[in-house]
């Protein structure tokens, strides 16, 4: 009896014909390759892009410029001589005078007091005084670093006081003080056109160490009395021409 909730059935295929076509069709499928199970399937092409970003990533650090990793300028074939390169980029410094190439380094260590005296040195006219036209920082080199290595309890110069101004010596070597000494001297408008040098400073260090009140900030009144010298160690004069870099002296 015909079932209404059954097709009917199509009278005119074949069945065993369609039947085998189907099994032929299975057969042929199971032929092809198996595409997804044997580990040899092709990868997209985005795939192996996104594999390439970290590979020119790896080289990058292991070869590229200025990586300690591998360094071509290291590594010379035994037998010959390889010229070193004054400086990284391969450039000689050239030599300038003192006064900028001191300044030059200073400007790093000024960064110690920007954020009180501010980028410009003209303080913010209230908690932390001007460092530009300033008497202590431009007059007797001595009193300017024994403000610098022990901070500052007033009076100021300006014969008020602003507040307290810590000490900046800890961690600074002679180079960054005679640096950043001689930075402030002959920025922010100051003109007083010499040069801190390193002995100068090395000797302000030592003079700081030997305070009688050694370790606490000092008082302008101490400043006036005790300091205001100009420091004796080896002077350098502000046109010489030095190498940036080491500070040395080279030949005009
Ligand atoms: C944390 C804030 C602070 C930092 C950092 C600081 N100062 Fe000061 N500085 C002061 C204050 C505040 C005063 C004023 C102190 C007072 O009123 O006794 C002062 C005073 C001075 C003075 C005296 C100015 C004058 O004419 O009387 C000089 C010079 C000076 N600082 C230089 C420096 C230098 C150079 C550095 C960086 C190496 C530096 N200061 C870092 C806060 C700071």
């Amino acid at each position: 009896m015909h079932d209404p909730t059954k097709p009917d059935l199509e009278e005119s295929v074949n069945v065993t014909e369609a039947h085998e076509r189907v099994l032929r069709g299975a057969a042929a499928a199971s032929r092809e390759n198996r595409l997804t199970e044997n580990g040899a399937e092709p990868v997209s092409m985005w795939v192996m892009a996104l594999c390439f970003i970290p590979v020119m990533f790896a080289g990058w650090t292991a070869f590229g410029y200025g990586t300690p990793l591998f360094s071509y300028k290291d590594t010379v074939r035994e037998g010959y001589v390889q010229v070193i390169p004054p400086d990284d980029d391969g450039a000689k410094a050239e030599p300038m005078t003192a006064v900028l190439a001191y300044s030059k380094k200073g400007a790093k260590i000024y960064s110690k007091c920007s954020g009180c005296h501010g980028p410009d040195g003209k303080g913010d006219g209230n908690a932390y005084p001007s460092l530009a036209g300033s008497a202590f920082a431009q007059g007797e080199n001595e009193r300017f670093a024994m403000i610098v290595l022990n901070g500052l309890t007033g009076p100021t110069s300006y014969g008020k006081t602003f507040g307290v101004m810590p000490a900046q010596g800890a961690g600074m070597s002679p180079e960054d003080l005679a640096c950043v000494m001689t930075y402030v001297r002959n920025n922010f408008g100051n003109k007083v056109g010499d040069v801190v040098s390193k002995a100068q400073a090395a000797e302000a260090i030592k003079i700081s160490a030997g305070r009688a009140k050694a370790g606490a900030a000092v008082t302008g009144d101490e400043l006036n009395a005790d300091h205001k010298k100009t420091l004796s160690g080896a002077a350098v004069k502000a046109d010489d021409m030095v190498d940036p870099i080491t500070l040395e002296a080279v030949a005009k």
